[in-house]
C-alpha cells in the first residue's frame, strides 16, 4: 500500500524537503508520497491527531514546531532528548518516535569532507542549532571543541553541557589560526550586508569553514573565508544529510546524497563544485 510522509511548518511553501524526498522515493522505486502541510501553531495537536488517524508513516517538523511537538510524541531518541526538539518522526508500528537529525546531518556533511575527529573545532554561536551540532560532534567522537558566542554565558553553558571549552569572541579571533575547522551557526549572514559574527583576519589558509545557512548559498562569512583560501562548506550538505538520515529511518535505504547536494544547489541558483 502506498505510504505517505509530510513536512509540517509555518510557513512551509518554501521547503525543499518535498522535492528531496519525492526524488529519492522515485530513485529507489518506493511507492510513497511526501507532502508539505501548512500547520499554524494553534493547530499542531489537531493536525498531528489527524495525521495519525490517516496513518502517516513519518514526517518532518520545521519552524516553529520543533519544540512544541515534543510533548505530543510517545518516544524520543537521544538526539531529540538532548535538544528538546524534534525534526523527524517515524512510526515504528506502535509509537511515533521523535529524533533530531540536524546535528548528525551537519557532522555527516563534515565527515564527507574528510575532516578528522581529532581536528580542533571552533563552533560559533550557542543557540539551538549550535547545541544540536555540539551534541552530534560529541556523539561522533570529536574531542576538541571550542565554543564562542556573542553572549558569553550561553557559550559557557553549552560548553559545560557538551564537554567543550568556551572562549569570548575576541579570544577566538586572536586564536583563530589554531583551529582546523570553523562552524558558523548564528543567524548573522541570513541578510546581506550584515557584519561577520567574528573577524576572519587570522584564519589559516586550508581551514575548513562551514556555515549552516544555505540561502544565500554563499554568506558574507563564507565569501571572506574563500578570500582567505579556506575550504568552504555551505548549509546545503547539512540540509541534505539531515534529510538522508530521516529517509534512512523511514525506508532503511541510505540515499544518494552527492547527487542531491548538486540538485539542491542548482535549485538555489548555484553551481555545484565538488571539492
Ligand atoms: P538557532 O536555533 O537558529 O540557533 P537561536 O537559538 O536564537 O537560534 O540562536 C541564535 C544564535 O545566533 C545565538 O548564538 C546568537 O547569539 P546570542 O546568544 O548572543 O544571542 C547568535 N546571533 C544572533 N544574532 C547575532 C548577531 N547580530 N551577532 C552575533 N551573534 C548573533
Amino acid at each position: 500500500m502506498k505510504k505517505w510522509y509530510a513536512v509540517i511548518g509555518d510557513p512551509i511553501s518554501h521547503s525543499l524537503s518535498p522535492f528531496m524526498h519525492e526524488s529519492w522515493f522515485d530513485e529507489y522505486d518506493i511507492d510513497a508520497a511526501y507532502l508539505p502541510i501548512h500547520v499554524e501553531p494553534s493547530q499542531l495537536e489537531k493536525s498531528f491527531e489527524a495525521m495519525k488517524t490517516l496513518g502517516i508513516s513519518g514526517f518532518n517538523i520545521t519552524l516553529p514546531h520543533k519544540q512544541s511537538i515534543v510533548p505530543l510524541l510517545g518516544k524520543l531518541e537521544e538526539s531529540a532528548m538532548q535538544m528538546n526538539a524534534v525534526n523527524t518522526v517515524n512510526f515504528d508500528g506502535t509509537h511515533y518516535l521523535g529524533s533530531n537529525t540536524d546535528g548528525d546531518g551537519f557532522v555527516r556533511s563534515m565527515l564527507a569532507h574528510s575532516v578528522g575527529k581529532a581536528s580542533k573545532v571552533l563552533l560559533i554561536g550557542a543557540g539551538g542549532a549550535a547545541r544540536g551540532i555540539a551534541c552530534a560532534l560529541k556523539r561522533a567522537g570529536f574531542t576538541d571543541v571550542t565554543i564562542t558566542n556573542r553572549t558569553f554565558r550561553r557559550a559557557e553553558e553549552l560548553a559545560a553541557e557538551t564537554g567543550g571549552t568556551a572562549v569570548t569572541l575576541i579570544e577566538s579571533e586572536e586564536r583563530l589560526a589554531e583551529f582546523g575547522v570553523l562552524i558558523q551557526t548564528t543567524s548573522v549572514g541570513l541578510a546581506t550586508g550584515e557584519a561577520l559574527p567574528i573577524s576572519l583576519e587570522r584564519v589559516k589558509a586550508g581551514t575548513l569553514v562551514a556555515d549552516i545557512i544555505y540561502n544565500p548559498l554563499e554568506t558574507p562569512f563564507l565569501k571572506k573565508a574563500e578570500e582567505k583560501n579556506c575550504i568552504t562548506l555551505n548549509g546545503v550538505g547539512m540540509f541534505v544529510y539531515q534529510g538522508a538520515i530521516a529517509f534512512e529511518k523511514w525506508t532503511g535505504i541510505q540515499p544518494n546524497t552527492e547527487k542531491m547536494i548538486q540538485l539542491i544547489t542548482e535549485k538555489l541558483g548555484g553551481t555545484y563544485v565538488n571539492d
